[in-house]
Parts: structure tokens; sequence; C-alpha cells
């Protein structure tokens, strides 16, 4: 059967660090207060020739290196982003312009913090179906222009970023030892719209609006549908938390993480986390932590890898990979 397997990754960052501390004169909070309560210790954040299609091109060029292709291998590019350069057309198709590609199609898929694991699980289906062999998975945000910089509840919590994967179609057995992706399982729920929005847009106030959390509640439900999801992709895939090699979490909050990893089981040393250095960049925090993982050498070749995400919408889900 075909597989679509993980042939390179990359990351692209704003030049601009933001520290917690770099705060402190802005609104009341304080480094001590963000540290505790998310893990998070500094965040880029993009300067105004910065944009998700600039930091997105250069994530994917980065995935294309380490996979040894160029643009012109691409057959499809699949963009996660809650924050495009314009209402449309599609950032993806931007990226796929500013990459030099007159082939193949483009296009962006919102599904907030989720969107990477929407986007891989997408990106499978066109492979396994036969419309593209070979895709770059894109996750590319700047939440920082969509934050009120004056509510201390949200500024502080996010960053800019993005990263990248190039799938390609694989031959394998149908069986768990294959390389590619093995298992999915989305969720989303209308329900939980206002906790965590944006309080504008095209159809409604025709501006582009500032992201509204209710962070209590968004926490509350986090943990236990972040394991529903990934209980249902072990159950899928026949596996248990032992035969994991790495658990590469949404990056939100450190304390969500761990309250995930232990409810489900999931050994502390398996667990990635890069929420310290990123802040939360919603669709490109998955990518941005896979490749720092790939990078120092943890992720290899052969490991079993579960990729979780939640977020607005709510919107939430887990795919699990063979490197
Ligand atoms: N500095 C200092 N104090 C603060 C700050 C700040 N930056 N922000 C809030 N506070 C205060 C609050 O006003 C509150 O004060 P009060 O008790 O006098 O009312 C107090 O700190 C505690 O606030 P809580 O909201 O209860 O703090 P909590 O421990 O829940 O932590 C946090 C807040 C970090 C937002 C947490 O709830 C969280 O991480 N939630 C989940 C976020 C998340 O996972 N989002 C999903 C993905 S994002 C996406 O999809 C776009």
């Amino acid at each position: 059967m075909i597989r679509s397997v993980v042939r390179g990754t990359g990351a692209a960052l704003p030049r601009r660090i933001m520290k917690n501390a770099d705060f402190e004169g802005m609104v009341e909070t304080s480094d001590e207060w963000i540290a505790q309560r998310t893990g998070i210790r500094q965040r880029h954040i993009a300067a105004d020739d910065e944009t998700t299609a600039s930091l997105g091109e250069a994530a994917a060029r980065a995935a294309l290196a380490d996979a040894g292709l160029t643009p012109d291998d691409i057959d499809l590019i699949v963009l996660a982003t809650s924050t495009p350069n314009n209402t449309f057309p599609a950032t993806a198709v931007e990226i796929q312009n500013r990459l030099g590609m007159q082939h193949g199609f483009a296009f962006d898929m919102q599904a907030v913090c989720s969107g990477f694991v929407y986007a891989v699980t997408t990106a499978d289906l066109y492979i396994r179906g036969g419309l593209a062999k070979r895709v770059l998975v894109i996750g590319s945000e700047t939440f920082s222009r969509i934050l009120d910089w004056s509510d201390r509840s949200t500024c502080v919590l996010f960053g800019d970023g993005a990263g990248a994967i190039v799938l390609e179609a694989g031959e394998g057995a149908g069986a768990i030892a294959d390389r590619g992706v093995l298992a999915a399982s989305l969720r989303s729920d209308g329900a939980h719209k206002e906790k965590l929005f944006v309080d504008g847009g095209p159809s409604t106030t025709g501006t582009v609006g500032h992201l509204r959390m209710e962070g209590r509640e968004v926490f509350k439900h986090a943990v236990g549908m972040i394991t529903d999801v990934i209980e249902a992709t072990f159950s899928t895939a026949g596996i248990t938390a032992d035969d994991l090699d790495w658990f590469v979490p949404h990056q939100a909050n450190k304390r969500i993480i761990d309250a995930s990893a232990k409810k489900l089981g999931i050994a502390e040393q398996k667990v990635v986390v890069t929420v310290d250095l990123h802040g939360n960049t919603s669709a490109a925090s998955v990518p941005l932590a896979l490749s720092v993982a790939v990078a120092d050498g943890r992720i290899k070749k052969g490991d079993l890898v579960l990729l979780e995400a939640m977020g607005g919408g709510f919107t939430w889900g887990a795919v699990l990979v063979r490197w």
C-alpha cells in the first residue's frame, strides 16, 4: 500500500526574540508568572518585513534542502495558518509563487492550533488517493499581528514562526513497522467558539480583529480532549504509549503537556518540549518542535512519533508517524 513518508523537515523563526521580562513595562506581569503558569521563557516576534508567507517560504526551502529536493519535485502545498497574508488568495499559493512553482496546486487549511495535524492528515489522503506524490506541509503563523497587546492574559502566550515537512509517497506493507503516516484521529466542536476566537473577520466586522481567550476554560477541556483523540489513534494503530519513541504535542502550555503525558502514561523523557523557546505558535508549533528534535538527533529514521494538537474551534487531533 501507499504510505506518506517524511523525507525532510525545516523551520524559520523571526529575527527578534522577545523575553518574558520585555513584557514587564508593557502590561502588569512578570517573568516568574509567565514561566510558572506556562513554561514560556521567550518567543520570536515578526518584523514588518517578516510575514506568514515569508516565514513559510523559508521553512519550506529548509525542508526541501533537508530532503535533497527542489520546488520542481513538489505537487502540492498545504499551508496550515490562521494568520494568512491576505483574506485571499491563499497564502499557500503565494508561497508556491515565491518558490517559483508554476505547476501543481496549493491551498490553506484553517484549524487554528490543530492546523498542522489537520494538514498532515489531508496531505496523507492526497498522496494515498494518488493526486500527489510529494507534498510540502507547512505551518506558518504571525499571531503577533492579531494579539491585543494590552491584554496580559493573552499577549504573553503567543509567538511567530514556521515549520515544514516534505511528505513523499512510499511503499508499505500495511503494517505498524511501515515508515510514514500510520493513523490519525481528528475532532472539532463549534459549541466552544466563544472560549477562543478572533473578534473580527471579513464577513462580520470587516476588520482583522484580535484574539480573545478564556484561558482557564480552554485549559479545563484541553487534557481530556487531547487524551481522547490520542487513545483513539492508539486503538486504530493497535499500540500503547510504551511503543512510542517520541511525543510531539502542540506547544501551548507546559502544564497541559505534562498533564496529558502523565494521563496517557507517556514517559517524560519521550516528550519534546519547545514552548520555552517559541511560546504558542499555533499551527507552527508542532513542525517547529519536530524540526528541533530532528536537528538535535533525538528523532531518527524508524522512530514512532505521535503528533497532537488542540486549539480554537475547538479543534483537536493526533497523527501517528513512523519517521
Ligand atoms: N501576568 C500576571 N497575571 C496574569 C497574567 C499575566 N500575564 N494573565 C492573567 N493573569 C492573572 C489573571 O488575571 C488571574 O487573576 P485573578 O485571579 O486576580 O483574576 C490570575 O492571573 C490567574 O488567571 P488564570 O486564567 O486562572 O490562570 P491560569 O493558571 O489558568 O493560566 C493560562 C492562564 C496560562 C492562559 C492557562 O489557562 C492556559 O494555558 N490555558 C490554555 C491555553 C491553550 O492551551 N490554548 C489552546 C491553544 S491556543 C489556540 O488555539 C490559538
